[in-house]
């Protein structure tokens, strides 16, 4: 009898730690891995069109999130204005639920603060004018999938609009993003706004005693100030001779993702390395990276940047939605009412030496002898690139940090 039960109960604990283990590896849908792969494309052709824009400095966005805020115009929109997303994510093929299903569970994949040990807090809200009627249905579903807030707001009234927008996104930043925009231009029509806070883990940390002051140089003959953080680790390197720029790979906490950096190897614009930037050309770069000594020295991070998405989506193939007389959001509010006239993301980022423990065990061996050099004092381009599904979470440029203007040498 004895020995019965206790085979039985080594059977219930086995059988138990087994669910545990496969619901952290959770396989996705085809069609989430599907939208992962097509947002990862539309990474880098948003990202082309916003490096275009003379106006433009540091640039972060999350193609994960534009994705999904894609999906919320195909939930609000009907014919045209709703298919042309599914143009622009490639996924003509994919039904109506699938996409809306498929988005929302690739971002609850990415965004785990358990399973990915990451803060990550991403806050969406639809804005539209006192007029509007919003339908339950969008109501519903729009929280569902997409966790969005729906509200009315009176856009004639300029400043409290602004100040309304900018109050909720400190709000749901925890203070970390102060504000989405300065500004609303177009008084009808309705606006999507992305809230986020971004604070990556390293999967070993740097030592919080190895920062330093350092300058970072903008261009020729302008220097900032900057925090300056060191170590020597292995890395994922490559050092792209043809095309005289570096590639660093560093894993973020449990390897879920790693964040990647680009950077010329002397101080210029980012315009060279940017004309050479592809999905492609990435996948190549990723591919020829060896785990080799590096001494690394990154500024420490805090960067908060907001860009209106409209114009960009529109020229990526959005032109019935943002377009006041051809677009149809009646599943919206019943009416052919409005328009997207605003699409703001806006985002919040820090990155500083917090990491899961280092790995001491390389320390004093031969692996750590003659490190290669990754001295990012001028700027790159970074992105969070995202192993299990193959999405990029963020991408971006750091071109100006914060910081005071230092004396120039020479
Ligand atoms: C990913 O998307 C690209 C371009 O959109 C496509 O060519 C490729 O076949 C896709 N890969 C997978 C695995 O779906
Ligand atoms: C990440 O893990 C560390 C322990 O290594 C923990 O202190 C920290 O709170 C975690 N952060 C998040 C966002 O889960
Ligand atoms: C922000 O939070 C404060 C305090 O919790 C609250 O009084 C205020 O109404 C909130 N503002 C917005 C715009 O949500
Ligand atoms: C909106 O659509 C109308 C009708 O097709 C067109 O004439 C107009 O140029 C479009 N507006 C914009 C801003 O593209």
């Amino acid at each position: 009898m004895w020995a019965t039960d206790i085979v039985l109960l080594v059977v219930l604990v086995s059988s138990a730690s087994a669910a545990t283990s496969a619901s952290k590896d959770k396989v996705l849908s085809n069609h989430a891995n599907i939208l992962a792969n097509n947002s990862a494309t539309l990474a880098f052709s948003l990202y082309q069109k916003m490096a275009k824009d003379k106006n433009t400095e540091n640039i972060l966005i999350s193609p994960v999130v534009v994705a999904s805020s894609l999906g919320l115009v195909a939930l609000g929109g009907k014919a045209s204005t709703a298919s042309q997303v599914k143009t622009i994510l490639n996924a003509a093929k994919v039904k109506d639920e699938q996409l809306h299903s498929g988005l929302a569970e690739l971002l609850s994949e990415v965004s785990d603060p358990k399973a990915r040990n990451v803060t990550w807090k991403i806050s969406n809200r639809l804005y539209g004018p006192s007029s509007v009627k919003f339908v339950d249905e969008f109501v519903k579903n729009s929280k569902k999938h997409y966790n969005c807030d729906n509200s009315k707001i009176n856009f004639k009234d300029k400043k409290g609009a602004v100040n309304a927008i900018n109050e909720w996104a400190a709000n749901c930043t925890d203070g970390k993003l102060p504000e989405v925009t300065k500004d609303v231009e177009k008084t009808d029509g309705a606006m999507i706004v992305n809230a986020m806070f971004f604070k990556p883990h390293w999967n070993e940390q740097f030592h919080h005693k190895m920062v330093d002051k350092r300058g970072f140089m903008v261009s020729h003959g302008y220097t900032v100030s900057i925090e300056m953080m060191h170590r020597t680790g292995i890395y994922g390197f490559l050092e792209d001779k043809t095309n005289k720029l570096s590639i660093l790979s560093m894993p973020l906490a449990h390897k879920k993702s790693t964040m990647v950096f680009i950077m010329s190897n002397y101080v210029e614009s980012l315009e060279r390395v940017e004309k050479l930037l592809t999905k492609k050309q990435l996948n190549t770069w990723m591919g020829k990276v060896q785990q080799i000594a590096v001494a690394v020295s990154l500024p420490k991070v805090s960067m908060e940047v907001s860009h209106n998405l409209q114009k960009h989506l529109m020229e990526l193939g959005l032109t019935e939605a943002v377009n006041k007389s051809k677009a149809d959001f009646s599943k919206i509010s019943g009416k052919k009412d409005l328009y997207l006239s605003s699409v703001f993301h806006a985002s919040a980022l820090e990155w500083d030496t917090d990491g899961n423990e280092m790995d001491l065990s390389v320390f004093g061996t031969d692996k750590l002898k003659n490190p290669k050099l990754f001295y990012a004092d001028h700027p790159f381009i970074f992105l969070v690139k995202d192993q299990k599904t193959n999405s990029i979470l963020f991408i971006g440029r750091m071109v100006r940090p914060k910081g005071e203007k230092m004396r120039d040498e020479l």
